[in-house]
């Protein structure tokens, strides 16, 4: 990787480093970071200091996407014999796709060198809480804040106690009182030490303060014929531990449920190469797949030609016209909830010409239209394999929730999502829905307006409603 002097820079430029790093109290290097990164996020801003955005010091770490989502930690080597396998935690941090920075107390320093840290976190090592390097630093802040977690190995027994007591006359303690993000700790110490009365007290004390530890283990000590409890923990448990408290693990409403969902636009075929289409695009229905496969089901998405990528860990079965689909939902049953999304058209050619229909003097051949079956009321009124909970959607350009509620009781679904799809919405086709859930409470039907939302917004909320009903017996369909 390339690095950069800030001091080579413009005049210019640096003035306009120093006053905008100035006021978003971060040192200029990491200014310059964050100028990068709203550059490659697209969120240019213009090269003048009168023109800054505010930026609170302690904002929350930027979202970061990709399937991974990156994270940072702020990893605080102490001074104990087991410094060494932290080279090994920065190895490990780092194959799990977390940024690692590293702050090397004194101590530290006489059992790892800054130079062997800073090569394997491909970072530069704090250890000073003053660091002439860094105009306008004001590194402690910044390195307490600029992470998503804080983890101290090995967490000496002499950091604890300053960090039970609030101390914060080094680099480390300044940080760890400095900081409002989370910390791990993995103690390292003797087994005498660590049944010290006095660690006993800040150890408690810690754990009050909402500190999370890891470790110690039980084993030997590097002191000859010593064992016991106080071996730090494995570089890959401190890495666990670190990733699940950046990545905690998401709640699988839906696990063990099988939801079967239709998407997309149906084409009926005319003759060879024409069709019958509507303005589906599929986007609600593949973000319903996609959220219902979050939340821990099994999907089962059938849908028409979209011009999609098939969502991750979804079955999908690919048709064409109506009647595919049909056979592919009934192939696809017994599910435990169903949801019908697609915009299946109502009509077929009765007579699909078997060659490309010719113009004739005669003018347009007619085209004798016969309905297609309705999917959603054929499988909402199966007397044996009608899934528990039935969804329809309305997609209407009038009348909306009048229409969507006799499509309820008509179709014998459980809910209706209506949607308004006139031209002026842009919902067809769109990446916005605006969306009301009709569904039967009681005897009533009652209608629950949501706010415009994305597609993917719908779509969460929708398997979260539809979450709750599983578990939540007043939320259950009316039989
Ligand atoms: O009757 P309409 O097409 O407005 O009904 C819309 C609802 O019915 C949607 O849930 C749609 O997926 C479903 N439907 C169906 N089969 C049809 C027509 C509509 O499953 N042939």
């Amino acid at each position: 990787m390339a690095s950069l002097t800030i001091r080579k820079l413009d005049d210019a430029v640096k003035t306009y480093l120093r006053l905008r790093s100035a006021k978003n109290r971060r040192s200029v290097e990491e200014e310059v970071r964050v100028i990068l990164r709203e550059l490659i996020e697209g969120r240019e801003e213009p090269l003048t200091p009168f023109a800054v955005p505010p930026v609170p010091s302690s904002t929350p770490a930027p979202q970061r996407t990709g399937a991974l989502p990156e994270a940072s930690v702020t990893l605080i080597i102490g001074g104990g014999i087991a410094a060494y396998k932290s080279l090994d935690l920065i190895r490990r941090l780092k194959e799990r796709r977390i940024e690692v920075r590293c702050v090397l107390t004194k101590a530290a320093q006489q059992f790892v060198t800054p130079l062997a840290v800073s090569a394997l976190s491909h970072e530069r090592v704090y250890t000073d809480l003053f660091d002439p390097q860094s105009e306008f630093d004001a590194g402690h802040i910044r390195l307490a804040r600029d992470c998503d977690l804080i983890v101290v190995a090995p967490a000496t027994a002499d950091l604890l106690a300053k960090m039970a007591n609030g101390h914060a006359d080094d680099l480390a303690s300044a940080i760890l009182l400095a900081t409002n993000r989370k910390v791990l700790l993995a103690p390292a110490m003797n087994p005498l030490m660590w049944n010290n009365a006095a660690t006993r007290r800040n150890v408690a004390q810690l754990q009050r303060d909402g500190v999370v530890l890891i470790g110690p283990n039980s084993g030997e000590m590097a002191e000859a014929g010593e064992a016991g409890v106080g071996r730090m923990s494995e570089a890959i448990e401190i890495a666990n531990a670190a990733e699940r408290l950046l990545r905690p693990p998401v709640p699988k409403p839906l696990a063990g449920k099988r939801v079967l969902i239709t998407a997309g636009p149906t084409h009926e075929p005319i003759d060879p190469v024409r069709y019958i289409a509507n303005r589906s695009s599929g986007k609600q229905g593949f973000a319903i797949a996609a959220a219902a496969q979050a939340a821990g089901a099994e999907v089962i998405l059938v849908s028409g030609p979209v011009d999609l990528d098939d969502p991750a860990g979804v079955t999908v079965k690919h048709v064409e016209s109506a009647r595919q689909m049909l056979e592919q939902v009934q192939a696809a049953l017994p599910a435990d909830i169903a949801i019908f999304a697609a915009a299946v058209a109502d009509w077929r050619v009765a007579n699909e010409g078997e060659q490309k229909l010719k113009k004739t003097a005669a003018g347009m051949p007619p085209l004798q239209l016969v309905e297609n079956p309705d999917i959603l009321a054929t499988i909402s009124k199966l007397a044996d394999k009608r899934p528990p909970l039935v969804v329809g959607f309305a997609a209407e350009t009038e009348h909306l929730i009048d229409n969507a509620k006799s499509k309820l009781a008509r179709k014998g679904c459980d809910w209706i999502v209506a949607n308004d799809v006139s031209p002026a919405t842009g919902v067809m086709g769109g990446d916005r829905n605006t969306v009301h859930l009709i569904s039967r409470k009681g005897g009533e039907i009652a209608v629950d307006s949501w706010p415009v939302m994305t597609k993917e917004q719908v779509a969460i909320e929708l398997v979260a409603h539809i979450a709750r009903s599983v578990t939540d017996k007043s939320l259950e369909p009316a039989s």
